[in-house]
């Protein structure tokens, strides 16, 4: 494929331990594309998780984590610019200029605010803005493709209006973005069959250590069918991973032994396990490897966010210039000489 001349944007939410409904659903998805675009902005959204992670050792430690995550799984800092979302100001900036000319009944639909509020009744005023915080995130970097998982597609919704809204009111100054919704037809099954999901205590973790993938795998749920007889494919939990883990012929194999029987869920799960570490181990070498010297990722992190607060800082001064909040002003000196004088 040839490189297209565009901009990929995304954001990470640093929330603990991935999973590999997380790895499958997103972040091997983002790391695919890598190569595709010419610039990859992919940063660690701190200051959105600022809104559930109000400890300053945990903050950090997740948004280290999962900078390690990104780089033990390919992530390249020669082709993304990785950095944190707190190391460049002009998003926050650019949030409270959006604030500014947002309407309160507009973001009072966001799905994501009404289902806080239905969880409970008091929200913070952080977590209401959650999608003007995207927004500016978003249209900072004149970003072409976002991609995100179904979830935040309404975000990626309101970074349009928000930017048609500001281009009426002060003239053509943002681009479109488009999302790029990430391929969520396979929700990964987590233990018990329902979604894989932190929230559920469900789940496999992507770095898992082989005990914890055994222990895992024997957890999850299966009918009582016994080995002789013949079982659905398409309704095993097991399965539903094997698909994930195992290589084309060994998946034909599986299948054909489900249909016509003799395949008992035990053995199901032990092949399962024997794929998910042959999968995992190398990456939790590669992990703890990278995380074996913090200082060099924390590098990358100062490299990417210096590289992105250039890019920033020009956007932020012509929406500064647009609004209002700076100025060019041309005036003659007793010399007589035109001078410029500005204020940022
Ligand atoms: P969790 O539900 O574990 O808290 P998040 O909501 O933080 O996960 O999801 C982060 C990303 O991972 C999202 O883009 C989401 O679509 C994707 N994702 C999460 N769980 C799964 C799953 N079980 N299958 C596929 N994708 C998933
Ligand atoms: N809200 C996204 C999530 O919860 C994370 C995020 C923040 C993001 N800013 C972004 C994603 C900008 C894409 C673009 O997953």
């Amino acid at each position: 494929m040839t490189k297209e001349q565009k901009i990929l944007l995304t954001g990470v939410k640093p929330t603990g331990r991935p999973h590999i409904g997380n790895y499958f659903g997103a972040m091997k998805q983002v790391i695919d594309r890598q190569n595709d675009f010419e610039t990859n902005l992919i940063f660690i959204a701190d200051l959105h998780a600022l809104t559930t992670t109000q400890n300053a050792t945990e903050l950090n430690q997740d948004a280290l984590d999962i900078a390690i995550d990104y780089l033990a799984l390919g992530l390249d800092p020669a082709k993304a610019v990785l950095f944190r979302q707190s190391s460049v100001p002009a998003h926050s900036e650019l949030c409270w200029i959006f604030n500014c000319i947002t309407t309160v009944p507009y973001l009072q639909r966001a799905h994501a605010y009404k289902d806080a509020t239905t969880k409970n009744h008091e929200v913070s005023v952080g977590t209401f803005d959650y999608p003007l915080l995207m927004a500016a995130d978003i249209l900072l970097y004149d970003t072409d493709v976002v991609p995100v998982g179904q979830d935040q597609k309404q975000h990626v919704e309101i970074a349009r209006d928000t930017a048609e809204k500001f281009n009426r009111l002060f003239g053509e100054t943002f681009k479109m973005p488009e999302p790029l919704i990430l391929d969520s037809v396979k929700t990964v099954p987590g233990i018990d069959g329902q979604k894989m999901s932190k929230s559920y205590g469900n789940t496999i973790p992507l770095f898992a250590t082989d005990e914890e993938i055994k222990t895992q795998v024997m957890k999850i749920v299966t009918d009582s069918k016994t080995p002789e007889e013949p079982k659905d494919p398409a309704k095993c939990h097991i399965f539903a991973l094997h698909e994930l883990f195992a290589s084309p012929e060994e998946l034909a194999t599986l299948r054909q032994r489900y249909e016509a029987g003799g395949i008992g869920y035990k053995e199901s799960k032990e092949i399962l396990i024997a794929n998910m570490i042959k999968f995992i181990a190398p990456l939790r070498e590669r992990r703890v490897e990278i995380a074996k010297d913090p200082a060099k990722v924390l590098e990358i992190l100062k490299q990417g966010s210096e590289q992105a607060r250039e890019l920033a800082e020009k956007k932020i001064g012509e929406i500064k210039m647009k609004t209002g909040l700076a100025c060019e002003i041309r005036i003659s000196n007793q010399m007589g000489d035109e001078v410029i004088v500005t204020k940022k």
